[in-house]
């Protein structure tokens, strides 16, 4: 289906949540969905079932809940709104381990239409489509899957979950969500590209000279340290988030919007991507803040990446061999997502010119759109000077409250048997052999883990990094280069 289309909107559905007590579905979920009951975009028989191993009675669930949903929401929060929105709600106990709780669903039948949420970590992935499949949960009815990052701790392991799921779940009923995709300016990369003739007509080696993709936190672990010590900077925003939006970047022009034109588009790219160079980092402490190895639950020696920088470049295509930047890090001096995509410097006999044109796309918190480009200074002298462009979107109140949340967008979809945001198989799995690649890197050159003080812009050598090449990193407000 082309995304965005045939919506229906109201889709009857049985909405089932594993990990209904976590931190994803209190911060992320239950507020998407009391934000998609306030535009209308539930059925009346719409149910929400949180599955949660907790000994809560219906009504704790909901005054818990309810301080998340006031915090998270968009819009003004409408206690109406509320109330109708905790009738589709319904908290069922059950340990999804115990293979014998799953008779606890002849309680709760499944729908025509059932969608579960594995807001679990991926080692229970399998457990619970079995513990479904046994209890003869699947036999009725369609039943679709999303699953969160990270899908599987290798691509050994991601292979072997996906066979399992295989046995259980028709393959176009697996959705791997990567919210990111769902982001509105992650959306927009496509239609500033491939809706302006001034962008796609340059969009190539001839005239683009480096791109640089940065995703940088000012947040440390916090309370998810056992998390991150599994995963590290490059299996948590590398791997996926950062290779995703490179796809969209310097994907060639799909011929419909078709999500399966789509995705053949990214496998082209992730299939034709080498790596070039890596830095690895940690955050050290500052001040009274401290560094990652003193965090909660983390290994006082632990040698877990919280940020990552590498240049890959494309082997094919009209971008072939133009540096491609990704650098991703916790606790760096801003908050900021963003893409720069860098021209060659004009240069020619008429204006001795040597700036670049830059296209910044902000992606968040900040987003919108700048172009600097040059122009001739207002005077009697043939002089040229550089101009900016900036539409922020974000600052636009009427964008901001219309902009549903990436986890709204991407629910929404699936609600509505929209896969074109979601992540297929052999995306999941080139990323994870792109995760590999990286790694195996490491060992094979030994490359040191940097320790950079926290609220900096990250380990020295990413700058070295650019330096060899004569290039630097932009931050997100300088337009200019
Ligand atoms: N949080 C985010 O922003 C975020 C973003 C992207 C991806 N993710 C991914 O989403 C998944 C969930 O993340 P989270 O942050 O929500 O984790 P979390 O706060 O640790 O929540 C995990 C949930 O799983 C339940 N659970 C864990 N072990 C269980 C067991 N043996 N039996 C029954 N229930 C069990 C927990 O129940 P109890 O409450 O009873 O412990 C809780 O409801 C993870 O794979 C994570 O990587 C999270």
């Amino acid at each position: 289906m082309k995304h965005g289309e045939k919506m229906s909107n109201k889709p009857s559905l049985v909405f089932t949540i594993f990990g209904s007590t976590g931190d994803l579905t209190y911060r992320k979920l239950l507020p998407a969905l009391y934000h998609l009951k306030h535009r209308s975009h539930l059925a009346d028989d719409f149910e929400i079932r949180c599955i949660g191993r907790r000994n809560y009675t219906q009504a704790e669930y909901l005054e818990i809940i309810e301080p998340w949903i006031r915090k998270q929401t968009r819009f003004k929060f409408d206690e109406a709104t509320y109330h109708a929105f905790t009738k589709h709600i319904r908290y069922v106990q059950m340990e999804f381990t115990n293979m014998k709780a799953y008779g606890l669903l002849e309680d709760y039948p499944c729908g025509e239409d059932n969608l579960y949420y594995f807001a679990v970590s991926p080692e229970f992935f399998t457990v619970i489509s079995e513990g479904l499949y046994k209890s003869g949960y699947l036999k009725n009815g369609t039943h679709r899957v999303i699953l969160e990052k990270p899908f599987g701790d290798s691509l050994a392991h991601a292979k072997q979950v996906n066979r399992s799921l295989n046995q259980w779940f028709n393959d176009k009923h697996i959705y791997h969500i990567d919210h990111y995709l769902g982001k509105e300016m992650i959306q927009n990369i496509l239609a500033i590209r491939f809706s302006n003739r001034l962008f796609e007509s340059v969009w190539n080696s001839e005239n683009i000279e480096q791109i640089q993709i940065t995703a940088a936190e000012t947040v440390g672990v916090e309370t998810r340290g056992s998390y991150y010590e599994q995963a590290g900077a490059i299996k948590d925003m590398l791997q996926n988030h950062l290779l995703q939006i490179m796809s969209y970047v310097v994907m060639e022009r799909p011929s419909s919007l078709n999500s399966l034109d789509m995705v053949d588009k990214q496998i082209s790219v992730l299939a034709n991507v080498s790596l070039d160079k890596l830095v690895i980092g940690q955050y050290g402490a500052k001040d009274e803040h401290r560094a990652y190895r003193d965090e909660l639950n983390v290994d006082p020696d632990s040698k877990i990446d919280t940020y990552a920088a590498v240049r890959l470049h494309l082997v094919e295509g009209p971008l072939k061999d133009v540096p491609i930047y990704l650098r991703t890090g916790k606790r760096l001096s801003q908050r900021a997502t963003y893409i720069k995509v860098i021209f060659k410097a004009n240069g020619n006999d008429l204006y001795q010119c040597q700036r670049h044109e830059v296209l910044t796309i902000k992606v968040q918190p900040d987003e919108g759109i700048s172009l600097s480009f040059n122009a001739k200074k207002p005077g009697t002298i043939n002089t040229i000077t550089e101009v900016k462009m900036d539409f922020c979107q974000s600052c636009i109140l009427e964008n901001r409250i219309n902009t549903p949340e990436a986890y709204e967008r991407l629910l929404d979809d699936a609600f509505n048997h929209d896969d074109g945001l979601f992540t297929p198989w052999p995306i999941v799995e080139l990323s994870w052999h792109f995760g590999e690649a990286v790694t195996q890197k490491i060992e094979k050159e030994n490359i040191e883990l940097s320790i950079y003080p926290s609220y900096t812009q990250g380990p020295v050598e990413a700058d070295q990094m650019l330096k060899e090449d004569g290039y630097y990193w932009l931050e997100e407000d300088e337009l200019s280069y």
